[in-house]
């Protein structure tokens, strides 16, 4: 895609689902990805697959990306070893309860909060000093179907809360980046098979698989999204073809937010 090759492009959370499709699809197109997640087998794997697919990409691993030092340091990384940044993928996210509001805890609101609002918020402050420097970048920011409707099937209070509140986030950066060029743009995958929902068709849990049917009943087009139809979307949204794109969210579900009956299946 036009206006990739040796972008600088740091991508949260890269140690599988979206992040390491993320990390291979923008490899593929000659940027040079720094990712970096909790977990370190995982996200190592992810280097080995890029580098073996003839891909530049680092890695800090482990790093809890919530912390703005760690945030700091990760970005420091890419401008020490690439000069500066062009793209900012804030993918990383971790939601910490399900069920009924009733019985959700002030706990579990907290981290939720924690690492899908506060995580992206210190992730582009520490990278905005670089942003502004370049003249140019964008700041690309993984929201949720969950941020839009009830999703009644996953009955999570506090993730439909933050993720509604990156969609906000968004829009307040496109509008202060705009003079620095800088775009700001939010995705909002639909259901997607990623390591976070495997629960949902592992066939393991019966409450989970019976969600994942209820879930993917409500989707038009009858299936849960792949993590590679929405790095495609994010490569299209970095590219020279999206410079008009800005301070909007993306929806990639399926179709799951035009309807809102359960589909007919058949004719
Ligand atoms: N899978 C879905 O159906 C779905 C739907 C809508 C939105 N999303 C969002 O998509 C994004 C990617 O999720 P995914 O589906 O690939 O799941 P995932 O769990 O595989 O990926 C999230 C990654 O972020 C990492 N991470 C979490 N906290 C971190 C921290 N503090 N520091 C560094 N890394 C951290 C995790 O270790 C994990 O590797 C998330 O923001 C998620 O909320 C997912």
């Amino acid at each position: 895609m036009k206006g990739l090759k040796d972008k600088v492009v740091l991508i949260s959370g890269t140690a599988g689902g979206q992040g390491r499709a993320a990390a291979l699809a923008f490899a593929r197109e000659g940027a040079k990805v720094l990712g970096c997640d909790v977990k370190v087998a995982e996200a190592e794997e992810t280097v080995r697959m890029v580098t073996e697919a003839g891909g530049t990409m680092r890695s800090i691993q482990p790093l809890d990306l919530s912390d703005l030092d760690n945030a700091k340091d990760w970005a420091k990384v890419a401008y020490e070893e690439w000069g500066g940044i062009d793209v900012l993928y804030n993918n990383a996210g971790s939601l910490r309860s399900h069920g009924p509001f009733a019985t959700s805890t002030v706990e579990d609101w907290d981290l939720t909060v924690k690492y899908e609002l506060t995580m992206p918020y210190v992730t582009t402050l520490a990278v905005w000093p670089y942003l502004v420097a370049r003249g140019a970048g964008l700041i690309l920011s993984t929201a949720s179907i969950s941020g839009h409707l009830e999703f009644l099937p996953l009955r999570t209070a506090a993730h439909g809360a933050t993720k509604a509140g990156v969609m906000g986030l968004t829009r307040m950066l496109a509008a202060e980046g705009s003079p620095h060029n800088i775009r700001a743009i939010s995705i909002s995958p639909g259901l997607i098979k990623s390591p976070t929902t495997a629960r949902f068709w592992s066939g393991e849990d019966e409450a989970h698989t019976a969600t994942g049917i209820g879930i993917t009943a409500n989707i038009p087009m009858g299936r849960p999204g792949e993590c590679e139809e929405i790095a495609e979307v994010a490569v299209f949204l970095a590219s020279d073809g999206a410079s008009y794109i800005n301070g909007t969210d993306i929806l990639v579900d399926g179709g799951v937010s035009s309807c809102t009956f359960t589909p007919i299946s058949g004719n």
